[in-house]
């Protein structure tokens, strides 16, 4: 059966095999994390030579815990973890964190088959070898190692490479991108992207899940998840080329594989491709606060021309369309714009647009039947008001819920320097999708797209839950 993760990320106790006093080492890193959590659970540090460890009473040997444990993080050398494990699955510990490396990423096979056959004879969930952890912000519970709190929301992350993990941590921060968990999956010799995958499906706190993978394990898994997934799930594959196969095979010990079947593979379940971290976050942005695309058809309003024919070419390239305005959307534009400029798609509002512009061209495009969805754009050029274009949006967006309202997708672009960007942070600090660049834009609407069409299709299919079933558990 597929793994059951409840009890791994809302432990009512966790242990820590390796803490330390010592500051420098993972382990004491570790446990200050746990401690320090805005979460309540039990704790135990597990160290032979210790007696107390921040305060807390320590055990020589996981096996001597008077109480039941949910949840084992080892920081030992990567020889003494099967004899860790061993005592896992002695004292019947449900789930196992080996931060450890050592293992097949450098090309010790045999230690990581000794943790498989261990895995295989208990029935334990075991995350790694080599990981950080995981960080769980709806809950406040930070079992890793590494510093750094993620923004609570409702972007879920999993991420085979774990210092990529710790600097997505800090990007989302950076990017007001909200998350709910956080996770680092290694080598995956047990915990899986499908089992995660299956998890934050069904976890309330979550309504995007990205991936950064560098190889599959378990194909027919991994993509029946997502097909069975009804959330957008985003997958950044890394190792196109073969010389970046190569990197992933001394990163995590992963074979690449056919950079084409993967793309093939995670089209056909349901997924959309990134190319980077960049576009997954940006894609996140879009799909956590904003409905899906039900059709491909784009209103682009302007202050700049030139930004507007960017978009359009950006958006077309993407699999966008830009239709031509109605004779009825012309006329409601046309009261509005100076005289000397006639209302087209992409709309130039002309330079000096301010809010009431960009406010009701926005609301006449969504009004329009044949527009699916809306880019609002600003150049800070010599007559423009950034303020006023910041506050049309967070106007449209915040208060009154257009989006929400029309069942259409509102989302941002901006060209413009650092006085400019402050301003931009008011709408990334409340949600609103909003990119700096017009193809991160138009894949942003894209990943829309693709959202809507996934749920037509599902809702055309009506399809059924289809779980893989492993030999073992
Ligand atoms: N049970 C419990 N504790 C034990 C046992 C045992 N059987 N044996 C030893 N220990 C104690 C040690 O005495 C030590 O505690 P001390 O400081 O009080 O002496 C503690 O466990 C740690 O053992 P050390 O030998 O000091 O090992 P160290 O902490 O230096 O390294 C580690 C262990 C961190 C697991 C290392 O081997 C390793 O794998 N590092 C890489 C980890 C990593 O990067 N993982 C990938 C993360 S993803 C990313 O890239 C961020």
């Amino acid at each position: 059966m597929k793994a059951n993760l409840e009890t791994f990320f809302k432990p009512k106790s966790i242990a820590v095999v390796g803490a330390s006093r010592d500051t420098r080492k993972i382990g004491n890193a570790a446990l200050k994390n746990i401690l320090i959590s805005d979460y309540e659970c039990k704790i135990y540090p597990i160290n032979p030579k210790e007696k107390e460890i921040l305060g807390l009473k320590c055990y020589k040997k996981l096996t001597q815990v008077p109480k039941d444990i949910d949840l084992v993080l080892i920081s030992v050398p990567a020889k003494i973890v099967p004899e860790i494990l061993r005592d896992c699955a002695a004292k019947k510990v449900k789930n196992v964190i080996i931060i450890s490396s050592g293992f097949s990423e450098v090309n010790n096979q045999g230690l990581e088959d000794e943790l498989k056959e261990i895995i295989k004879n208990s029935n334990m969930n075991v995350l790694g070898p080599n990981v950080m952890g995981y960080k769980n912000a709806s809950i406040g519970l930070d079992a890793s190692f590494v510093y750094g709190n993620p923004r609570k929301g409702n972007v879920a992350l999993i991420s085979q490479s774990g210092a990529l993990g710790i600097g997505m941590i800090y990007l989302a921060n950076n990017e007001y991108m909200g998350v709910s968990k956080i996770i680092g999956v290694g080598n995956k010799i047990d915990i899986d992207d499908d089992d995660l995958i299956d998890y934050f499906a069904k976890d309330p706190d979550t309504k995007v899940i990205g991936l950064y993978i560098e190889a599959v394990k378990d194909g027919r898994a991994f993509m029946n998840s997502i097909k069975a997934c009804d959330k957008p799930v985003l997958v950044v594959k890394a190792g196109r080329s073969k010389a970046g196969a190569r990197a992933t095979a001394s990163h995590t010990g992963s074979m690449a594989g056919s950079d084409k079947i993967y793309s093939a593979a995670i089209k056909q379940a349901g997924g959309i491709r990134c190319r980077d971290i960049v576009e997954l976050f940006d894609s996140a942005k879009a799909l956590a606060g904003q409905p899906p695309l039900k059709g491909n058809r784009i209103g682009i309003i302007t202050n700049g021309g030139g930004l507007g024919v960017l978009l359009t070419d950006a958006c077309e390239e993407a699999g966008l369309t830009i239709p031509k305005l109605s004779q009825k959307t012309y006329k409601k534009i046309d009261k509005i714009l100076p005289d000397l400029i006639n209302p087209n798609n992409p709309v130039d509002l002309s330079a000096d647009a301010g809010f009431f512009r960009y406010d009701a061209a926005t609301s006449a495009l969504l009004e329009d039947p044949n527009i699916d969805g809306v880019i609002v754009a600003s150049v800070h050029g010599g007559y423009a008001r950034p303020e006023e274009f910041i506050g049309a949006i967070l106007q449209m967006i915040k208060e009154r819920k257009l989006h929400e309202e029309y069942k259409k997708p509102i989302i941002a672009t901006w060209v413009g320097g650092r006085e400019y960007e402050d301003l931009v942070l008011d709408l990334k600090a409340a949600g609103v999708p909003i990119y700096p660049s017009a193809w991160r834009t138009a894949r942003s609407m894209m990943a829309l797209y693709l959202e809507g069409q996934r749920i037509k299709k599902d809702k055309n299919k009506k399809r059924k839950q289809q779980y893989y079933f492993r030999e073992k558990k």
